[in-house]
């Protein structure tokens, strides 16, 4: 396999785009990320999206998209894994250019969420649960969410005010993001009085819908000369994993099996550990999966997650800098978007661009996007060379 590096990277704010169609919204990633990378054209376009044959009533998103961008004829279409859809379509451009079958790809994703009403769009995120043993139970995916964190709570002691610094942490970040969706620091006392959606999960626990799209453009290592205007980010680290669909068949929900199996691919992939990562992209799409991916992925014990919030770790000075461009939480969660979201911001901070939350000194970074509640977890690691 050939190494492969990130050369190009584009994204829109995560917002209300009732001005901009589907297409138009990937495209202008897609545009900026090609641009950024010095090329006028790719070989190959793969896509990432969860809901746009019911939330937009459109298939055929590779086709679609690629004629936009003026990729007609080239090898394109999309990939869904449910929230995970933006880092498949990332793993399978890499997989295309790390085989030597493609040699320049772009990988977006692209979700358009805010033109249905609530009810519909909460209806459509739970088909990314279990039907037949979950859905018909009239749960959604907050309801779900709330389940695993009441549970955790009583497992391991933990009260409601215990999660608020990764809610405050992520605000705070996004603050400085000009493509967040959210941008204003929020409290303590914010974070305590919000409304409550499903308890114990309140609208400060809960990361929004959206609309937006993120593209990285992606090369061989070996072709990039000495001119690129950028510094050179390679991918060191690609694994995914899947575990049950449905929460009650797992050994022990509390536990993101699919989260340890892709990060300890991947690190090993990459030959490091836990302690040599910068910063980490989780997927905060709400505070305890913050707290759950940060145990399954080796950077604390088992019911331990929310102390490094409590400690001051997570912030951009801390042991383990996460959501460090706004998270799921602030940025915004267009769900089959936002694994890539993670991985330009990931790029961002590499290159030392991220300013306002820069970690300093930036040399490798991580995201994992999870697809479901912890059923399709992909885990990603870039250094920068
Ligand atoms: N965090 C902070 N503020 C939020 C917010 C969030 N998650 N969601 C909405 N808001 C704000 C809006 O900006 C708006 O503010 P304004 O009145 O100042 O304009 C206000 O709250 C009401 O917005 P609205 O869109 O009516 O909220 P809602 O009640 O319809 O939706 C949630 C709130 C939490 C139910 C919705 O964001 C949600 O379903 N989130 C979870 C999505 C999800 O499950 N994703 C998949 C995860 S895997």
């Amino acid at each position: 396999m050939r190494e492969v590096a990130v050369i190009g990277i584009g994204q829109t704010k995560v917002d209300e785009h009732w001005d901009k169609s589907l297409r138009e919204l990937a495209g202008f990633a897609v545009l900026d990320a090609v641009k950024d990378a010095g090329l006028n054209q790719v070989d190959a376009l793969y896509v990432g999206n969860m809901m746009s044959v019911s939330a937009n009533h459109q298939a055929q998103l590779g086709a679609y998209i690629a004629d936009w961008v003026g990729l007609r004829y080239a090898e394109s279409f999309k990939l869904e894994s449910a929230c995970s859809s933006g880092a498949a379509a990332f793993r399978t451009a890499l997989l295309a250019v790390a085989s030597g079958a493609i040699d320049t790809a772009v990988a977006v994703g692209v979700e358009k969420m805010t033109d249905s009403p609530g009810a519909e769009i909460t209806a459509e995120l739970a088909t990314a649960a279990d039907t037949d043993w979950e859905i018909t139970q009239g749960v959604s995916f907050v309801a779900l969410n709330a389940l695993i964190m009441r549970r955790y709570m009583y497992e391991y002691g933990w009260t409601k005010n215990d999660f608020a610094p990764f809610s405050i942490n992520a605000h705070a970040n996004g603050v400085h993001n000009p493509h967040a969706r959210f941008r204003k620091a929020i409290t303590e006392k914010q974070y305590l009085d919000a409304g409550m959606v499903a308890d114990p999960i309140n609208l400060m626990d809960a990361s929004p819908i959206g609309d937006g799209a993120a593209a990285l453009v992606m090369v061989p290592l070996e072709k990039i000369g000495h001119s690129s205007a950028n510094p050179l980010i390679k991918i060191i680290g690609s694994a995914a994993a899947t575990d049950s669909i449905a929460v009650h068949d797992r050994k022990d929900p509390l536990w993101l099996k699919a989260a340890e199996l892709s990060s300890k691919k991947a690190y090993s992939q990459a030959g490091l550990s836990p302690q040599d990562i910068d910063l980490f992209e989780l997927h905060d799409a709400f505070s305890i999966m913050a707290a759950l991916s940060l145990e399954a992925s080796g950077f604390i014990e088992r019911g331990k997650g929310p102390r490094l919030g409590l400690e001051g770790e997570i912030r951009p000075g801390g042991k383990i800098p996460i959501a460090t461009r706004g998270g799921l939480k602030a940025r915004g969660h267009p769900v089959g978007a936002t694994g890539m979201y993670q991985l330009v911001e990931v790029v961002e901070q590499l290159r030392h661009q991220a300013q306002g939350s820069q970690v300093e000194n930036a040399r490798i970074g991580m995201a994992q996007n999870i697809g479901g509640s912890g059923s399709n977890i992909i885990t990603h690691i870039l250094q920068r060379v």
